[in-house]
């Protein structure tokens, strides 16, 4: 868990990826690469994201993860197609328990300091703090994460080039999500100069 923490540490942001067309998972992950980044979250919200994971997985240049696994049957399917990391939109205790049980990293979303506490008592380190911008930003992460000072978070939800710094500059804030490096129209457009261009952008 600690190598993983310490490689979000050093990417900084993790590119959510919601794509399709498995045949463009490569192209994009290279144009990735080429900018310094490695890990990667892939969203089961399409058809075909399951096999898109299973390409990127199959590659050992990068480090994939799924992301909005909401289901028990999705974890599975997730680990069967190489996931390396698990990352929900919320917390429900039997998915966090099951999530757990796999020994892959495992983010859950919170937003709330109760669901900190479920986490927290379930033996969960590190969240995903969503939808960050809309609850506040970077002040609602220091006022919410006050009483739990071994907690690390991810913040994601509406995080750009603009403020992702703002993120990264509290102390418990080990990296971001975020897709505005992966936008679906410049992964439709095969513009991999940009995805390269965007994903240069973090600091180093
Ligand atoms: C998510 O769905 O996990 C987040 O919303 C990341 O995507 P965004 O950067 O588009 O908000």
């Amino acid at each position: 868990m600690q190598n993983f923490i310490d490689r979000l540490v050093n990417q900084q942001v993790v590119p959510v990826i919601t794509l399709d067309n498995p045949d463009l998972a490569i192209p994009m992950a290279e144009a990735l690469l080429a900018g310094g980044i490695s890990i990667l979250e892939v969203t089961l919200r399409t058809k075909n994201s399951m096999k898109v994971l299973q390409t990127l997985a199959a590659d050992s240049r990068f480090t994939v993860g799924a992301g909005s696994v909401n289901t028990e049957l999705q974890i599975d399917q997730s680990i069967a197609a190489g996931a390396k990391f698990l990352v929900s939109p919320g917390s429900y205790a039997p998915l966090i328990k099951a999530a757990l049980q796999t020994g892959l990293p495992y983010l859950p979303g919170i937003s709330t300091p109760s669901e900190i506490l479920l986490n927290l008592n379930l033996g969960v380190e590190i969240v995903k703090f969503f939808p960050a911008k809309l609850l506040g930003g970077p002040n609602a992460i220091k006022t919410i994460s006050a009483p739990f000072p071994s907690i690390k978070f991810v913040p994601t939800g509406n995080i750009t080039a603009d403020d992702y710094s703002d993120y990264l500059a509290l102390h418990n804030v080990v990296a971001v999500g975020s897709s505005w490096m992966v936008k679906p129209e410049l992964i439709a457009d095969g513009d991999w100069t940009t995805i390269t261009k965007l994903a240069s952008l973090k600091e180093n």
